[in-house]
């Protein structure tokens, strides 16, 4: 592996039209490290990601990926990244395991079976992976989908919402693969709704507001930002990015809305 941090972002900014998605974003998620990147709907979270995995262009910004320049036809900046999208296109009529074969020939990988095998093992897939894609449940396409993004043992994973829809277990066995990754030396950025994932396995959090990193930090640190140094994660998350207008869900004191 190389020396530097997994990821580094530099003065990111992304437009779509007149919208600033993201704007000056910078930020860096070092090997080993749990990145949990939190935001509002709309923030630019999904944005960020698929930037990072050279799906979008930036107006402006540097980022690197495991040192290396985003250049999605670059094999070195594909083999250091595993990128689980938020919406995964999957060819209903593999099974499960020629996808993971087919994703094993893109990489150029050879003896990825028993990384699949202990993968698919840990996701309790193993007796599906002969089956059609077409009768997997979401969760078992999520973590078909993490298993695939981690065959060729990525420096850095990005996970866009990993939890959605998995079952109490399965979420489980995920937050115990993601220490697992980063006890490994992988960085991993999770883009997540989840403030149990990012209160539990994060070492740092990152709020995205507007397209802005309004607090980055340890848990500990995001408190004091908000000045609130016994409160839960929510309420922190909720303080921060207050749109200090108008709050819909209580009435004034004289209980008009
Ligand atoms: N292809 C697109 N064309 C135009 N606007 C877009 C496009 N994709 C996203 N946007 C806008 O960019 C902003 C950021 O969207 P993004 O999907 O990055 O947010 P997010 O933080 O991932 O939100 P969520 O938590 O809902 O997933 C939003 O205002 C969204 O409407
Ligand atoms: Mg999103």
């Amino acid at each position: 592996m190389n020396e530097g941090p997994a990821l580094s972002i530099l003065g990111l900014s992304k437009r779509y039209g007149r919208l600033e998605a993201v704007r000056d974003l910078s930020l860096f998620v070092a090997r080993g490290e749990i990145y949990a990147f939190l935001g509002p709907n709309g923030a630019g979270k999904t944005t960020t990601l698929k930037t990072v995995a050279g799906l979008l262009h930036p107006e402006a910004g540097e980022i690197r990926v495991g040192g290396h320049p985003v250049l999605p036809d670059a094999l070195e900046f594909r083999r250091c990244l595993g990128y689980v999208p938020d919406r995964p296109f999957l060819y209903e009529k593999l099974t499960g395991w020629e996808h993971l074969e087919f994703l094993a020939r893109v990489h150029g990988l050879s003896g990825w079976q028993s990384r699949a095998e202990d993968l698919l093992a840990l996701f309790r897939l193993t007796d599906w992976r002969h089956q059609l894609i077409e009768g997997y449940s979401h969760g078992m396409r999520q973590k078909l989908v993490i298993t695939g993004a981690l065959l060729h043992r990525p420096e850095l994973l990005l996970v866009d919402e990993p939890m959605v829809g998995l079952d109490p277990r399965s979420a489980r066995d995920m937050r115990a693969l993601f220490l697992r990754l980063a006890g490994e030396g992988v960085g991993l950025f999770l883009s997540t709704h989840s403030l149990d994932l990012a209160a539990e396995l994060a070492h740092r959090i990152g709020i995205l507001h507007h397209g802005k990193l309004i607090a980055e930090g340890g848990f500990p640190h995001l408190q004091e930002l908000a000045q609130q140094p016994e409160s839960s994660l929510e309420q922190v998350f909720l303080r921060l990015t207050d749109e200090a207008g108008p709050d819909l869900f209580e009435g004034d004191s004289e209980g008009n809305p």
